[in-house]
């Protein structure tokens, strides 16, 4: 009892101690305080404040001496998209395009240490606690004050750069991004590269993402004969429906197994699985219990590579996974575009292919960070729309060393990890905004 008495004092006097002063400067205060700000607009699904986000960004713009335009997709003007644009020397060079999101998932504060739209700054660790600390709320900070410390430096970019601030991206994107693209406004701005929300890295390798998965849905049904519980006999619908069942079980496995091998990354396999199922024959107590129902379904969250063959799997889907002559059909719901405008797959080459590439990895090196292997994300961005219109876009966000909160329980991001973000900002937009290509 003493021991553990001892070991507990011993914890909580070790969480009280403060970190080594490295004191913040007034101007990174005066950032990390902008960041809470912004953290404190509520806008989280499913009524984000987009009209209090406005509000936030357009004189933070403006005291910034940036352009500001307002965008609406949607005929009651709910859903603004905001374009910032700090206009370049050369202005009949493609642009640079900023990306971020900003909506936020919903958060559940009864599971959260500090309330979820409080940006509670905790002085033991750094730590900002916030929904959207990491996805995506740092971003736009994070390009505006990079841009803050390259006018003090009297850079002047030859490309010109935007930002935009686009709604509804946590919802697929439909009245944001995916109308944004399709716009004249889009096209006047003439993008030649952009940067979007990436993920925490674990280590103290940036991540970086140059694809994301399609995102499908598919729903099997099976129908067969009814019958008595008792009696065994082919065909039913149940049978039929847990036997492919079976055989998609069989290909995630093979799939799985690759990401737990470590021979590929998560994105870079189909995942396949099961989100619900349905039968039987509902009575007042329950089910029917001495019934087989002659109807029964299941439904499946699939997520693909874009560099994989569409057509194979569709043809595994109909052969395999829901063949005709087992009496089962199926209902599959492909989301997003699959190829670009030229008919490629949506990835951006991150190789000598690309020039886009080689500056912003020399870029992320003069600044001292290592760069991971470049990965394909396993969920969606808005980036996917950019790829569709043939503009290069990477999936970025400077946060190593820093555990993955996105969509979780506390959500926090590192103060240091957070100001080290603008330094990594201020060397990508000058190089790119520089290229010369
Ligand atoms: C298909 O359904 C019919 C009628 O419901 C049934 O008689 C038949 O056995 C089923 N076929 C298969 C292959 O399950
Ligand atoms: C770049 O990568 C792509 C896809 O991996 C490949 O097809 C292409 O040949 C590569 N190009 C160069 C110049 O290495
Ligand atoms: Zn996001």
């Amino acid at each position: 009892m003493r021991r553990l008495s001892h070991f507990l004092l011993l914890t909580v006097v070790l969480a009280a101690v403060p970190r080594p002063a490295h004191p913040l400067t007034e101007l990174e205060s005066s950032q990390i305080r902008r960041f809470q700000d912004y953290l404190r607009i509520c806008t989280a699904h499913p009524s984000p404040d987009y009209a209090g986000a406005s509000a936030f960004f357009l004189p933070y713009a403006a005291s910034l001496g940036l352009g500001a335009t307002t965008l609406h997709f949607t005929p009651c003007k709910s859903k603004p998209l905001l374009l910032l644009t700090w206009p370049g020397t050369d202005p009949s060079l493609p642009s640079i395009l900023l990306n971020s999101h900003i909506d936020s998932v919903p958060a559940e504060p009864e599971h959260w240490i500090h309330p979820p739209f409080a940006a509670h700054h905790d002085p033991a660790n750094g730590r900002v606690y916030a929904r959207g600390a990491q996805d995506d709320k740092c971003l736009p900070i994070q390009y505006l004050e990079a841009i803050r410390g390259l006018q003090a430096a009297g850079f002047a970019p030859p490309r010109t750069v935007h930002i935009s601030l686009v709604p509804d991206e946590e919802i697929g994107g439909e009245d944001g991004h995916e109308k944004f693209v399709q716009s004249e406004e889009f096209r006047a701005l003439n993008v030649g590269f952009m940067l979007d929300e990436g993920q925490a890295s674990l280590t103290d390798e940036y991540r970086v993402f140059y694809g994301d998965r399609l995102v499908w849905k598919l729903i099997v049904k099976a129908t067969g004969a009814p019958g008595h519980g008792s009696r065994m006999f082919d065909g039913a619908a149940v049978e039929n429906l847990m036997d492919i069942i079976e055989t998609v079980a069989e290909f995630r496995e093979a799939q799985f197994s690759k990401v737990k091998a470590g021979k590929k990354g998560p994105g870079e396999v189909v995942s396949v699985n099961p989100v619900y199922m349905n039968a039987g024959t509902p009575s007042p107590t329950g089910f029917v219990m001495n019934m087989q129902p002659s109807e029964a379904e299941v439904g499946f969250d699939i997520r693909i590579p874009p560099t994989e063959d569409i057509e194979q799997i569709i043809r595994r889907i109909e052969e395999e996974w829901a063949p005709a002559h087992k009496n089962l059909t199926y209902q599959l719901m492909k989301k997003g575009p699959v190829r670009d405008v030229a008919g490629r797959p949506l990835v951006t080459q991150t190789n000598e292919s690309n020039p886009w590439w080689s500056v912003f990895e020399h870029a992320i090196i003069s600044s001292g960070g290592k760069l991971a292997k470049p990965e394909i994300l396993s969920s969606t961005t808005d980036a996917r729309f950019v790829r569709q219109m043939g503009v290069p876009a990477l999936g970025f966000s400077p946060m190593i060393n820093t555990p993955i909160l996105l969509h979780d329980h506390n959500e926090f991001l590192e103060d240091k990890v957070f100001l080290r973000g603008i330094e990594i900002y201020q060397h990508l937009i000058r190089a790119l905004s520089s290229f010369k290509g």
